[in-house]
């Protein structure tokens, strides 16, 4: 079965599914996108991801290319053409098509809006259970990465350089040895007090939806959570580190670059909060699942 993209008011398999040259997303990155899974038919925090798509466009002073509602028929119409009972669906928002030129187009410009969807299960079980090996990369980054810009060169790279070192992830760490965050999904310590510890949401990092998500999941079941800036010496030094994102649900780090974390196995808290984070997933509801 051939994929189907939607693709400014058209529904197209994705082989026939194009976009104009002079599209600001092609010449700029002037253009944002979001990322959310479909789990057993339901979509996973789809309110949040959308109402981040929608901060996203404000702060680039960008033209919402249509209601929440409608945007909403037309992901629902792409999770069903394309069969997805678990999946993901991209969408991508550009200010629009225009001659290439720096300044905001004419006001009349209208967004371009893609769609599209693939099956795909999240990360795997087994490789929870076994841990997942990262390597550090300097955070290059601009100074606004709450954006969820399609301008993702920097996170591109430190993910090759991942690939290259057959590794899952690459946390990102600023000149003063800050992590931020990792290439597609957000980084997290656990200390020697059993106190779990992310990056706050600032303009220094993504604000992940899987992460407030897990902050509330971890709070209810008695964990102690604080929201502060660690350092990679900290990481290094941590009872547990793990990552989560859309994709990476709650996946626990075994190793940084060539070293250990504690004792090289999965840590049991990122175990429990996967756990807890599936049973969340599993019990949405269906009924609601679409409000935004
Ligand atoms: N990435 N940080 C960055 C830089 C990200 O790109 C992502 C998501 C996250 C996690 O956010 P969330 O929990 O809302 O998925 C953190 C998506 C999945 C991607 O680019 O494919």
């Amino acid at each position: 079965m051939s994929h189907i993209a939607y693709v400014n008011g058209r529904y197209l398999p994705q082989r026939d599914a194009t976009v104009h040259i002079e599209d600001r997303g092609y010449q700029f990155a002037d253009g944002v996108y979001e990322v959310f899974l479909v789990w057993n038919g339901i979509p996973v925090d789809y309110g949040p991801h959308i109402v981040r798509l929608q901060r996203s466009m404000a702060e680039l002073r960008m033209r919402e290319p249509m209601s929440a509602g409608a945007m909403t028929v037309v992901m629902k119409e792409i999770v069903r053409r394309n069969r997805i009972t678990t999946g993901i669906v991209y969408m991508q928002v550009n200010r629009g098509v225009a001659p290439r030129a720096h300044p905001f187009p004419n006001a009349n410009t209208k967004p371009s809006m893609v769609v599209t969807a693939k099956a795909f299960a999240g990360s795997s079980d087994a490789m929870a259970e076994q841990g997942a090996k990262v390597v550090t990369a300097r955070d290059i980054r601009w100074e606004r990465r709450d954006i969820k810009s399609v301008g993702l060169l920097a996170n591109v790279l430190a993910r090759q350089s991942a690939s290259e070192a057959k590794a899952y992830e690459a946390i990102l760490v600023t000149a003063d040895g800050t992590v931020t965050e990792a290439s597609a999904s957000n980084a997290w310590i656990i200390t020697a007090d059993k106190t779990i510890v992310t990056h706050p949401t600032s303009n220094a990092i993504l604000g992940g939806i899987t992460r407030s998500t897990v902050i509330d999941l971890a709070r209810e079941a008695g964990y102690k959570v604080t929201e502060r800036p660690f350092t990679l010496d900290e990481a290094r030094a941590a009872k547990e580190v793990f990552l989560t994102g859309t994709t990476t649900f709650v996946m626990p780090v075994t190793q940084i670059d060539d070293q250990p974390v504690a004792n090289g196995s999965s840590g049991l808290i990122a175990l429990d909060l996967r756990k807890r984070y599936r049973n969340y997933m599993d019990a949405l509801d269906a009924a609601t699942a679409w409000n935004v």
